[in-house]
């Protein structure tokens, strides 16, 4: 078995019983909708379908981002995952399928994804470093294909590769091997980052680029600076690198992380994902600027502690949550949410204007600039 396979197991393992999640929080507790106690619509209208970046129709706005694969022993949980997604209509990411780029034997663990799930919008993934590292337009194809993917995930993740015992923080040169492979790819890139946040500086340079869809990835859900210093910990008796608060505290919380890309991508697909674990984080993620929400570990700990059945309905109970807010806003569409009042408070509002942004600004024209835009027709609506 070579290090990249052994690791994938080693990482489901150790994230489904460890506290992997940092201590800092997504920031999204300072977010709050108005309650409209006379909705005026009826509950049963809320229709909940949204675009997927690029093309599709999901039919709620929620995605299981990209964890696993890569080993014959983890094949059951992307079947698993992708079959819920096909009951619900719901986008699926797979995990990095680095793995299986190295050793073909392994490629079902992926491919088993689209067999269970023809029809779902199924997001293939690498990580930049091995873009830094040479893979080309090849490779890149080999693992769109390998899925019949309808987009493509890069994800940056620096911190974990920092205090990975084996890790490659190679990342010099990255920004032009997206920028070219994304230029001759014909399905979107997703830029993604894995749980420390995408910021507004990069989302810039990327999306002045070319590239359309963001997934944040913030801080305040499961954390792989966290996760590879315990993994090392546990394998070491204590860890090689160790990462003092930066496994808690380094990184864009994501409620931060979504408001900062809809500034610097305003047309962009902005999914809002880490630590998302509820319908409110769900709708609180849409209001404050993203298409939908994304959440991973929940999913994966639902399945592997609790079987097929808690899985269904850890997705139905986000899901109920998300429909029933939307009523509660008076609303009978997923984007009736961008212009539904809110109000952002103490942390998170002095770190946005810290960060230059003025809030208030921002949320109205979030309201009436984004919100036309979908009207008119970008993106689907
Ligand atoms: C077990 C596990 C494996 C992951 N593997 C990958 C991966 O291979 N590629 C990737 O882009 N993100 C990966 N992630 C990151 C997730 O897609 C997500 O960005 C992150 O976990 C934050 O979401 P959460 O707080 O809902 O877990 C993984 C997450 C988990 C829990």
């Amino acid at each position: 078995m070579n290090d990249t396979v052994s690791r994938k197991l080693e990482h489901i393992k150790l994230v489904v019983s460890s506290k992997v999640e940092s201590s800092e929080s997504t920031l999204l507790e300072y977010v709050r909708l108005i309650h409209n106690p006379l909705p005026e619509v009826n509950l049963g209208d809320v229709d909940l379908s949204v675009p997927f970046c690029g093309g599709g129709r999901l039919r709620a706005p929620l995605m299981i981002t990209g964890m696993t694969g890569g080993h014959r022993d983890v094949a059951w949980i992307n079947e698993k995952l992708a079959m819920i997604a096909e009951e619900f209509g719901i986008a699926m990411g797979v995990g990095s399928q680095r793995a299986a780029i190295e050793d073909p034997s392994v490629r079902e663990s992926f491919s088993i994804a689209r067999r269970a799930a023809p029809n779902v919008i199924l997001v293939a993934n690498l990580g930049a470093p091995q873009l830094a590292k040479g893979y080309s337009l090849r490779e890149v194809r080999e693992a769109i294909d390998m899925i019949g993917a309808d987009a493509i995930a890069i994800h940056l993740n620096p911190g974990q590769e920092a205090f990975q015992d084996e890790g490659e923080p190679i990342y010099a040169g990255v920004l032009g091997r997206i920028i070219d492979i994304a230029s001759r790819l014909d399905v979107p890139v997703i830029i993604k980052e894995v749980g420390t946040g995408l910021s507004r500086e990069v989302i810039s340079k990327l999306y002045s680029a070319g590239i359309k869809c963001f997934d944040v990835s913030g801080l305040g859900g499961t954390n792989w600076i966290k996760a590879e210093v315990l993994r090392s910990k546990i394998k070491h008796g204590a860890p090689l690198k160790p990462a003092g608060s930066l496994e808690d505290y380094w990184g864009t919380p994501t409620a931060i992380a979504i408001v900062e890309a809809r500034i610097a991508a305003p047309k962009a697909y902005i999914i809002g994902s880490g630590g998302i674990r509820n319908g409110l984080d769900v709708v609180k993620a849409i209001s404050l600027g993203a298409d939908i929400a994304g959440i991973a570990l929940p999913a994966l700990r639902a399945l592997v502690n609790g079987g097929f059945d808690s899985l269904r309905r850890l997705i139905e109970s986000i899901l109920y949550q998300v429909k029933v807010s939307v009523f509660l806003v008076g609303e009978t569409r997923v984007w009736g949410l961008w212009r539904s009042p809110i109000v952002v408070t103490s942390r998170l509002r002095e770190e946005l204007e810290m960060r230059g942004v003025d809030v208030d600004y921002y949320i109205r024209s979030l309201r009436l600039q984004t919100l036309l835009w979908r009207m008119r027709g970008d993106g689907g609506y």
